[in-house]
């Protein structure tokens, strides 16, 4: 967003020169500082240099050190020892921007970038920061500056601590003081959408064994389903689409060995199969590849000798374990005895 308003701060001053229509076209970055030297051609290509430094910085380095190079960043209050603020001293040299570049700085977070820019690509970096953070002291770098489309941006400034991490945002709200309090419920409506990771000095467990919300097995909204306080969800009454395949169809007549197969099937194999077998169930259609519908094998693989074989050995590179090691080979016997009679329903 900044660099559109930087072009269009650009576009204003060729135009009040009247400069010619070409001179837009081409993409020349006119710096606003520098406006009454941009015909020259060497100044010219100064500022595409100092453009390309810029390009690299705000790709690499603003990060930690800020896009302003006060190194006014979230990263500034986690790292220890924080990153160097540009405009303060002592006064940088390029030499010294090179160095660090190329030998980082040991016990810091400042590692070498020796693996990522050549020799020039540090070069031009180490003149943009001298120049636009050093000698410019460039306010318009900073992202809320009046050139970048943010005027009179320090009247949030109640909200800044939150936005730079000086103060965690589940601080307890009772430590606040009434000024940090209105800061922070400016931040939470009016900033956080881009400054989404503020501090938090207790973000909680990086993961929690939560229940992911899908349908369970036998969900059927409208008879099963309650609002938070218990009240049945009458609204909802369409059966979910993969419902009617967590229900195991009545086959008449097993034997004892294929409800033992089925007993095994339904266990072991329906979380992924369907209860129905047919792969339709909400997980086995999320999963890649999906889970197999039994019921749609060709004859060949509807064979009990390939089941028996697939069954054992699983199939590699998908999600279809190898029950070998699982069933006794009488189970394996029972489970391919039910599939003999769940898949040709006509014997
Ligand atoms: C992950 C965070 C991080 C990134 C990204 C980063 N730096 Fe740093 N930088 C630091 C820290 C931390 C220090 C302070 C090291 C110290 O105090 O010794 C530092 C220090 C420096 C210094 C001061 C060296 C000195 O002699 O005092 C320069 C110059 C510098 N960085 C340039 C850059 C440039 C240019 C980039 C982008 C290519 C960059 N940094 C990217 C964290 C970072
Ligand atoms: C549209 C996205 C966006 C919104 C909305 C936004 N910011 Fe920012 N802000 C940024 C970006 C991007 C940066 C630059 C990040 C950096 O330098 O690390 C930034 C930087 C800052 C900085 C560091 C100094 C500077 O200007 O570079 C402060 C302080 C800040 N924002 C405060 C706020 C506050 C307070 C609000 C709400 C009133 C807010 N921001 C809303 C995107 C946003
Ligand atoms: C963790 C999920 C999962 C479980 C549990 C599972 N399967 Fe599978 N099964 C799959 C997937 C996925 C495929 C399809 C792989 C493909 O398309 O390449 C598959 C394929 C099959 C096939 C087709 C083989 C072929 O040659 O086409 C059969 C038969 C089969 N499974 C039977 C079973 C039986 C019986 C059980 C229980 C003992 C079982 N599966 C348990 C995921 C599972």
């Amino acid at each position: 967003m900044w660099r559109l308003a930087r072009v269009l701060c650009a576009a204003l001053l060729v135009g009040s020169m009247a400069a010619p229509a070409g001179a837009l076209e081409a993409g020349t970055a006119v710096d606003p500082g520098d406006h009454d030297q941009a015909g020259a051609p060497e100044a010219r290509a100064a500022e595409a240099r100092h453009e390309r430094g810029r390009r690299l910085y705000d790709g690499l380095c603003y990060f930690c050190h800020g896009y302003a190079g006060d190194a006014r960043t979230l990263a500034a209050t986690l790292l220890n020892p924080p990153p160097r603020d540009f405009t303060a001293p002592p006064e940088l040299d390029a030499a010294r921007v090179i160095a660090a570049l190329r030998d980082g700085r040991p016990g810091s977070a400042m590692t070498s970038f020796g693996a990522r820019l050549d020799d020039e690509a540090m070069a031009v970096l180490a003149d943009y920061v001298v120049r636009e953070f050093v000698q410019r002291r460039a306010r318009r770098s900073r992202y809320h500056s009046v050139e970048n489309g943010w005027p009179d941006h320090d009247r949030h400034a109640a909200a800044y601590p939150f936005a730079d991490g000086r103060i965690g945002l589940d601080a307890p709200v009772e430590a606040l003081d009434a000024g940090q309090r209105a800061g922070r419920a400016l931040f939470l409506s009016a900033c956080i959408s881009c400054h989404d990771r503020s501090r938090q000095d207790d973000p909680g467990p990086a993961w929690q064994p939560r229940p992911l919300s899908y349908p369970r097995p036998g969900f059927e909204p409208g008879q099963h389903a309650v609002t938070a306080s218990g009240q049945p969800l009458d609204a909802v009454s369409t059966p979910s689409i993969y419902a009617r395949h967590d229900r195991a169809p009545v086959i008449p007549g097993l034997t004892r060995r294929e409800r033992e197969g089925e007993a095994l099937f339904q266990a072991n194999c329906a979380f992924c199969h369907g209860a129905d077998a047919t792969g339709r169930n909400w997980i086995g259609q999320f999963m890649e590849p999906p889970a197999r519908d039994l019921t749609a094998l060709s004859a060949a693989a509807k064979a009990p000798r390939h089941l028996r074989q697939v069954i054992r050995d699983g199939l590699v590179g998908t999600s279809m374990p190898a029950w070998r090691e699982v069933f006794t080979r009488a189970q394996v016997e029972a489970v391919v005895a039910y599939l003999g009679r769940r898949l040709n329903p006509a014997r």
